[in-house]
């Protein structure tokens, strides 16, 4: 979530994300992944609450991307949890795209 102090970090230019895709960007040692579906911009953690797995090798399916190790489900837009052995949910953040380039909030 947001907050006063949070700020735009840039992740890279928008072509480096396909449609359906997702990618991992790393800042000031945390782990984010970026999303696009259907034309839209998610951003969540990029670790899996459950045991800390990456999620970047894990599975987009819609809306939803799946952990590879237990198969614990988020739902990217809101970060909730969406199946599997996971109960806390994922941290979502803004992005935005300003010219070829996109950005999230941290
Ligand atoms: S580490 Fe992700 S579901 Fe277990």
């Amino acid at each position: 979530m947001a907050t006063q102090d949070s700020e735009w970090i840039f992740v890279d230019t928008v072509d480096a994300l396909d449609e359906e895709d997702f990618m991992r960007f790393d800042h000031g040692g945390e782990t984010y992944i970026l999303y696009k579906v259907k034309g839209e911009m998610f951003a969540t953690d990029g670790l899996c609450t459950h045991e800390a797995q990456h999620l970047e090798d894990g599975v987009l399916i819609g809306h939803i991307i799946e952990c590879p190790l237990h198969q614990g489900r988020f739902d990217i837009r809101s970060g909730k949890c969406a199946g599997g052995p996971v109960c806390e949910h994922l941290n979502t953040y803004r992005v935005k795209i300003e010219g070829d380039k996109l950005f999230i909030e941290l």
